[in-house]
């Protein structure tokens, strides 16, 4: 049985990702940090000594790195905090993986493009808005350069369980219309909501394709577009609330940058003929109903 170690294990990825490897036979370690709790174990990966110790006890053979400060307004106002999670673990975590020839999976992100000229393939030029961006893209080429059997695997933004309505920038688009505190919703930035299962399957089945076809970068991507707005009016039909109540902000209107369109074209995960995709309303509605009903 194939050891899988999960980093950000907490989180809403990492969540995902526990079970659904878990439900595919894998023997499988997540950490996490603040709200870790057995079997999840504690490890600050900011501590390097501490990572290499559990790392040589726990000598795993796949490490999917999914923890990150990944709130761009948190890593614009907090360089020193996001540098050290999304650049200097991934860098540790990246040659300890090629120390002990695991297979390593960093996490990254559909901002390490401007959104200017989409859709992007696995190969376009990076111009990220924002410092998140840039720290996800500088990691991104760390791992790169490490070892050639590394991957990237770059998703838009996520959604599906959340511990709470405000964890995903999806999900707390429906508490925001249940409290009515906002009832403007941005309707210029156009979004390709992923549920965290699919990216999580879509792991599982690449940790099964032969190591000639792993490595380098993949865009792992519903193609459902949406603007929050557009998603504020689903969540608004749900709960029964006039539609019209809610209005649509036409421009940029967030503190970092945000880019505008940044679809990703999974070209090499169809050449692997590897697709998990599932209608986003039903999926979205699934995931905020037991929420919206408290
Ligand atoms: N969410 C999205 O919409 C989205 C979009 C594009 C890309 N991504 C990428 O997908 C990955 C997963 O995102 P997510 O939404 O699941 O993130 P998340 O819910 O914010 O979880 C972050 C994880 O990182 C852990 N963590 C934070 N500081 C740590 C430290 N010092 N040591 C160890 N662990 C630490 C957290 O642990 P505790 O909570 O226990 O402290 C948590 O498990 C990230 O790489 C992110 O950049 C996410």
């Amino acid at each position: 049985m194939r050891k899988v170690l999960i980093t950000g294990a907490t989180g809403l990825l990492g969540r995902a990702l526990m079970r659904i490897f878990n439900e595919n036979g894998f023997d499988v370690i997540g950490t996490g940090f603040s709200r870790a709790q057995s079997p999840i174990v504690k490890l600050d990966l900011t501590q390097h000594k501490t990572v290499t110790q559990f790392l040589n006890e726990t000598k795993p053979d796949i490490i999917i790195h999914a923890a990150a400060e990944r709130k761009p307004d948190v890593c614009e106002n907090n360089h020193v905090h996001t540098k050290a999670l999304n650049l200097s673990v991934t860098e540790h975590l990246s040659q300890e993986a090629a120390r002990l020839n695991a297979q390593f999976f960093f996490i990254s992100t559909d901002y390490v493009f401007d959104g200017k000229t989409p859709p992007y393939t696995e190969t376009d030029t990076l111009n990220p808005l924002n410092f998140y961006g840039e720290t996800k893209a500088q990691g991104e080429q760390i791992v790169l350069n490490t070892c050639k059997t590394h991957t990237v695997i770059r998703v838009p933004v996520l959604y599906g369980q959340v511990e709470t309505l405000s964890e995903s920038a999806i999900t707390v688009i429906a508490h925001q219309v249940k409290q009515r505190s906002n009832n403007a919703h941005d309707n210029w930035a156009i979004r390709y909501p992923t549920h965290v299962d699919d990216i999580a399957l879509t792991l599982v089945d690449l940790c099964q394709v032969t190591n000639t076809n792993i490595g380098g970068i993949f865009h792992v991507s519903d193609n459902q577009a949406y603007t929050k707005y557009q998603i504020a009016c689903i969540a608004a039909k749900q709960l029964e609330i006039d539609e019209t109540t809610l209005s649509p902000i036409n421009e940029p209107s967030q503190v970092a940058s945000r880019p505008h369109n940044c679809a990703l074209q999974d070209r090499r995960l169809k050449q692997l003929n590897i697709c998990h995709s599932r209608p986003f309303e039903q999926a979205f509605i699934a995931c905020v109903q037991p929420l919206l009903t408290h």
